[in-house]
């Protein structure tokens, strides 16, 4: 294949960021924009050893599971690579995914219950950072394209609730009326750069204004605007973030209005999240998610529960009530704080939490915790090696892993089959419609130890 020519294709797969696979000749091309089953022209741009990418110049034939919408779906950005293949389609793609990274990364050939998907799969983020810049001297306020760092102008966030619209709208309306300066990379002037927006079950939000520095102009008719036409909007923060990193968010958070955490409710529990806490971002499928990871773990009163990478305590308070004790490790401060006063609101007082990498903290604990059971919560590049000889060490009888990543999850199962731990449960849950991701819950448990569930 030659970079620049024009090459046609069917889509018979998606890369694990979401892009279409078009095989030619054998040799794997991944292009942007489509859905498995269009046949497609597209131009090859990239040649590597392995693999190609190329550009979508144009849709020959339309595949049969392609979901159209009234909307522009490009809006939304390339957070949501598969939003046109159909959801009952993106559901069967995500369970075969999990079972076939256990399968070529772990090595474990194992039945996987079907995946549990949403029964309305829009308007389901409660957390999302919004890129704010400029067109042509106008400032805009949207999601990246794909790989760019051009702002596609959003209208409508059919990912968020519809508060979050309206924030939006007030927001733009204020930069327009008192001129305000939105942020230039190039060069290094002007003030506002993301807008967070946290919403909660109630229908209402936090606002984080993310700025370069630390003056924010007219700050005062921001507020009193957001109050008077957003009155969902109960805490509102400025973040500074004068770093050039990946990160949305700097280290300084500044309180201005309102609240100083948001409240929120997972089943019977209540959460106070921080600006810079971690939530499940999707509160419908977690109470699914957690449901799962208590079932598996099979609560008795005499048991005592590692949770690592514990949040702000969710997993923990969803569990207490059901075991002897349960220990949280997290490594942010602000999290850890919040799993504490999260615990004293509601009632329970049987958990503690730890901050710290769960890499240095865990294997100190295990000498003084005897844990019988573990649950761990890595973020998407899976457990530190630490982690897994210090529960290697501890030798618990279940292990529940709850995993964003089916590639690192298969990686770290693979290290505990060896080690005496079989995997017998597996639950895909879609957390994240639209996306090219998919959460996992995993039950493995020690032989010997095993019983029905
Ligand atoms: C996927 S989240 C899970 C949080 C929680 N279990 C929940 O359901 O909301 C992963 C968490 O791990 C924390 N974390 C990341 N790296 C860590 C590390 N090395 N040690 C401990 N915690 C870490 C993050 O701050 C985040 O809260």
């Amino acid at each position: 294949m030659e970079i620049g020519s024009i090459y046609e294709g069917l889509v018979i797969d998606f890369t694990h960021e979401g892009s279409g696979v078009i095989k030619h000749d054998g040799f794997p091309v991944f292009v942007e924009g489509v859905v498995i089953g269009d046949t497609i022209e597209f131009e090859l741009v990239e040649k590597k050893k392995n693999f190609g990418n190329g550009k979508l110049v144009s849709i020959i034939e339309y595949s049969i599971d392609r979901e159209e919408f009234s909307f522009d779906t490009g809006t939304l950005g390339g957070g949501v690579p598969l939003i046109n293949y159909k959801y009952e389609k993106q559901l069967k793609w995500k369970e075969n995914k999990v079972k076939q990274d256990l399968l070529r990364i772990g090595g474990i050939d194992t039945d996987i219950e079907p995946i549990i998907g949403m029964k309305h799969p829009f308007r389901y983020r409660n957390h999302s950072q919004i890129p704010v810049g400029d067109i042509d001297g106008r400032a805009v306020i949207g999601y990246y394209k794909s790989k760019s760092n051009d702002i596609i102008p959003l209208e409508e966030d059919y990912l968020q609730p519809e508060i979050a619209d309206q924030i939006i709208r007030t927001v733009k309306d204020w930069i327009a009326e008192y001129d305000i300066k939105v942020f230039d990379k190039e060069k290094g002037i002007g003030v506002i750069k993301h807008l967070g927006i946290r919403t909660n079950e109630n229908n209402e939000a936090m606002l984080i204004i993310v700025t370069a520095f630390s003056q924010i102009p007219n700050k005062f008719e921001l507020i009193h605007k957001l109050v008077k036409e957003c009155p969902g909007v109960v805490s509102i923060y400025q973040n500074i973030n004068q770093e050039k990193s990946k990160f949305t968010y700097g280290r300084e958070y500044i309180h201005l209005f309102g609240q100083e955490h948001l409240r929120d409710y997972i089943g019977d529990f209540q959460f106070d999240i921080s600006p810079n806490s971690f939530f499940q971002v999707n509160r419908v499928q977690t109470k699914i998610l957690y449901e799962t990871a208590k079932e598996y773990l099979q609560c008795g009163m005499e048991d005592i529960v590692f949770d690592i990478y514990s949040g702000i305590g969710t997993i923990s308070l969803f569990i207490a009530k059901d075991v002897k004790k349960v220990i949280g490790v997290e490594s942010v401060k602000a999290a850890v704080e919040n799993g504490r006063i999260n615990a004293r609101n509601n009632g329970v007082t049987n958990s503690e939490f730890y901050l710290g990498k769960a890499e240095e903290v865990l294997p100190k604990l295990i000498g003084i915790n005897k844990a019988n059971k573990v649950i761990v919560d890595p973020p998407r590049k899976g457990c530190e090696i630490e982690v897994i000889e210090a529960i290697i060490d501890l030798a618990p009888e279940r292990i529940v892993y709850v995993s964003c990543n089916p590639s690192t999850l298969a990686r770290d199962l693979k290290i505990l089959t060896k080690e005496n731990y079989e995997v017998t449960k597996v639950q895909p849950v879609d957390m994240f419609p639209h996306s090219a991701h998919v959460e996992c819950v995993i039950l493995m448990q020690r032989s010997g130890s095993k019983d029905e569930i």
